[in-house]
């Protein structure tokens, strides 16, 4: 229970990834504030939470909003008295049916840096000033391998994981001395709905793949890039982060943490 008495925001966490983490950092003795755009999911992830003997509130939160964001933090500070863990997970891979064109449209761009840039802005610049005052505070962002190498297939989102890992090193160095971590986590290859569509992606427009059912590309993929040859889970990101925003990492920050059985070795 290294997480007792801390008080976790985890956006995006109401599904996927971010409800791993939720359930990570629960499992830990954190409470948590799910803030999804999803109202159901993250109302029922919060339920399932709520079974580990923990406090879990579901709040809708559009993280492009800053409005909704202060109104989220407010309530959490009211309700549960402090803010020691922001998990900036929330993120697309563009704009609704990218995965059915061919190249990058412009609104592809502008979704994925609104919410996987801007939106950790906009959260960081609402929820830190809690932090700043108790002068303590973990912050994890939510990069990817594909911010490590720019893809073809997918070059804003790509273009938009790698100003992740360039911002958390900037907010590493700005937050330190009000006694905030700042890292980041790259997640490999995990077979999610968003996988699924970069899948699609690659079938129909990457010779390597053309033809293959979205699952099968994911298994070329796997069998050709992780040394290890074993596909991530929701769960091994899950106990990452809650590593890194534990104690036990307390002079850590400014990393961004592959976890990608050995596919980038930087
Ligand atoms: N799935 C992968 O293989 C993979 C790999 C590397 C990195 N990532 C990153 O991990 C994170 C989670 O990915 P996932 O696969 O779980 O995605 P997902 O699509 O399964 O879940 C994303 C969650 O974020 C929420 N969300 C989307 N836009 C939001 C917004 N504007 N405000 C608040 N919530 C919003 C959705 O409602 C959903 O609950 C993302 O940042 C993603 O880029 C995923």
């Amino acid at each position: 229970m290294t997480l007792k008495g801390k008080v976790a925001i985890v956006t995006g966490g109401a599904t996927g990834i971010g409800r791993a983490i939720a359930f990570a950092l629960a499992r830990d003795g954190a409470d948590i504030v799910v803030a999804d755009l999803n109202k159901n999911m993250a109302q029922e992830t919060a339920g399932e939470l709520e079974e580990l003997g923990v406090t879990a509130n579901a709040v809708i939160c559009d993280v492009t909003k800053p409005w909704m964001i202060e109104k989220m933090g407010e309530s959490t500070l009211e309700r549960l008295g402090h803010i020691d863990i922001l998990i900036n997970n929330a993120g697309v891979a563009g704009a609704a049916g990218w995965y059915e064109h061919a190249k990058s449209r412009e609104e592809d761009w502008g979704a994925a840096y609104d919410v996987n840039v801007k939106g950790i802005f906009n959260c960081i610049t609402a929820l830190t000033p809690s932090m700043k005052e108790q002068r303590s505070g973990k912050i994890i962002n939510l990069a990817s391998i594909a911010g490590r190498e720019g893809r073809p297939a997918i070059p804003h989102y790509s273009a938009s994981k790698a100003a992740v890992i360039n911002y958390t090193q900037g907010l590493a160095t700005t937050l330190a001395e009000y006694n905030i971590n700042v890292n980041a986590v790259c997640p490999g290859l995990l077979w999610t709905p968003m996988w699924e569509q970069v899948g699609q992606r690659y079938a129909a427009h990457n010779r390597d793949y053309a033809g293959l059912e979205a699952r099968e590309v994911f298994d070329r993929m796997i069998a050709d890039v992780i040394p290890l040859g074993r596909e991530q889970t929701p769960e091994d990101i899950g106990d990452a982060v809650s590593f890194l925003v534990s104690d036990d990492a307390h002079n850590i920050t400014g990393q961004a943490l592959n976890i990608d059985g050995g596919a980038f070795l930087r």
